[in-house]
């Protein structure tokens, strides 16, 4: 029998989202019999949630943190039992010391560069933390945190001016409501890079995507989270989020006033018809422009309560469906730029039949990256490691996405 551990008094977040508190939390360690790994259990107790328990159920991660100030990770984090709230149960995976082992982290395959390092994003995490529970406590933000995320997010793009931004190195938490803010972040400082922005504007339109959304805080989770379509009066609260985050934003002090206004622009759109305001063109300011681009492509591409997440591929092909109407053709050019499309690790189907893994990408053609060949033309498997740089072998081409499924097929369709 495995002992089992009691945490106390804690603070629990999902991602950077304080949900509430609880009393004790004790990890019980699955048994190992033989070879199997029965699974580890849970068990809160005294629970105190500032929202629903919902809010809890819908996660797949879980942040503890200790009065002392010890963090931990619960990952695959499930609640089977909630009969008696005294007492809720559960499963995971597994329960660790945050700094100790990470596991929502990435890993880096060999030669593939990290853009935005640990050490920044646990810096996000934690100093996100701090923003969301001042605006839940009704007090205005102290940005001291964010302003040091901005900076260091600053430096890390800048340090790699030619990096392609590859989906994987901004998904490394679970937990939307702390992605979301980083991601777009991230976004918005690469977008920046990309039309050349000057290192003061690349700080203040970091720290504007950090803080973007706070005014969706002031949103009920019950809107939020909605599964099926929003009623016009819930749609129309929803409307108001950018608004409510520039009012937080104007409480607080050491916001630059066009940092706040990534927050109240961010929902308006190029040809007009957005919201709050219904601008047009170059009355939406450039960061609110940037940040439009970078909350609808990070929106597609991270799984949601309610759908899953799409590809880059096709996230993008949505997002430059929008240029002209939704989005300024300038922005979107630029951050076509930095976006590979085909990331490290994407299956794709050749213009000959053929499918490959993409090893690296080329930054001066996002089409056109390095391969690895895994099928050749008539569906066979190649057993011999094959890399093809598609910049130098100009005959061959993607012609899209490949399924895993075709790893099995026999013959290889031609495509033209
Ligand atoms: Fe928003």
């Amino acid at each position: 029998m495995v002992e089992s551990t009691t945490l106390r008094d804690l603070a629990i977040f999902t991602g950077y989202s304080h949900i509430g508190s609880c009393r004790e939390f004790v990890w019980i360690p699955g048994d190992v019999i033989g070879r199997k790994q029965l699974p580890s259990r849970f068990i809160i107790r005294g629970l105190v949630c500032e929202y629903e328990v919902e809010a809890l159920m819908i996660r797949k991660d879980l942040y503890l943190r200790t009065e002392a100030g010890k963090e931990y990770v619960v990952t695959n984090f499930q609640i089977t039992d909630i009969n008696d709230i005294e007492n809720i149960g559960g499963v995971a995976e597994n329960c660790s010391l945050l700094f100790e082992k990470f596991p929502e982290m990435k890993t880096i395959s060999d030669g593939e560069r990290v853009l935005v390092s640990k050490q920044t994003q646990v810096m996000a995490f934690q100093a996100m933390s701090m923003v969301i529970n001042q605006v839940k406590a009704g007090h205005g933000i102290d940005p001291k945190g964010a302003r040091e995320v901005a900076t260091m997010l600053v430096d890390e793009i800048i340090k790699a001016p030619e990096a392609l931004m590859n989906l994987i190195d901004i998904k490394s938490f679970d937990d939307y409501t702390f992605t979301h803010n980083v991601n777009v972040a991230t976004l918005c400082l690469i977008i920046g890079q990309s039309l050349g922005l000057p290192q003061d504007d690349l700080f203040d339109l970091g720290l504007g995507g950090l803080l973007h959304d706070m005014g969706k805080l002031k949103v009920s989770l019950s809107i939020l989270n909605k599964d099926g379509k929003l009623t016009d009066a819930e749609f129309t609260e929803m409307k108001r989020h950018p608004i409510y985050g520039y009012e937080i934003l104007c409480r607080s002090k050491d916001i630059p006033e066009r940092s706040r206004m990534v927050a109240l622009m961010h929902h308006e759109k190029f040809q007009g018809k957005g919201y709050p305001k219904g601008l047009k063109g170059d009355s939406i300011p450039l960061f609110g422009r940037i940040c439009a681009i970078a909350d609808v492509y990070d929106a597609l591409t991270t799984d949601r309560p309610y759908r899953v997440a799409m590809a880059p591929h096709e996230a993008m092909k949505i997002v430059t469906s929008g240029i002209d109407t939704q989005f300024d053709p300038k922005v979107l050019t630029a951050f076509l730029h930095k976006m590979s499309l085909y990331p490290s690790g994407s299956l794709v189907l050749l213009n000959d039949g053929s499918v490959g893994l993409v090893l690296k990408a080329n930054p001066k053609a996002v089409l056109r990256p390095v391969i690895k060949l895994l099928r050749n033309a008539k569906g066979e498997r190649i057993k011999a490691r094959t890399e093809v740089n598609l910049l130098e072998t100009k005959n061959l081409f993607i012609a899209g996405p490949a399924s895993r499924t075709l790893l099995n097929v026999t013959a290889g369709a031609k495509v033209i």
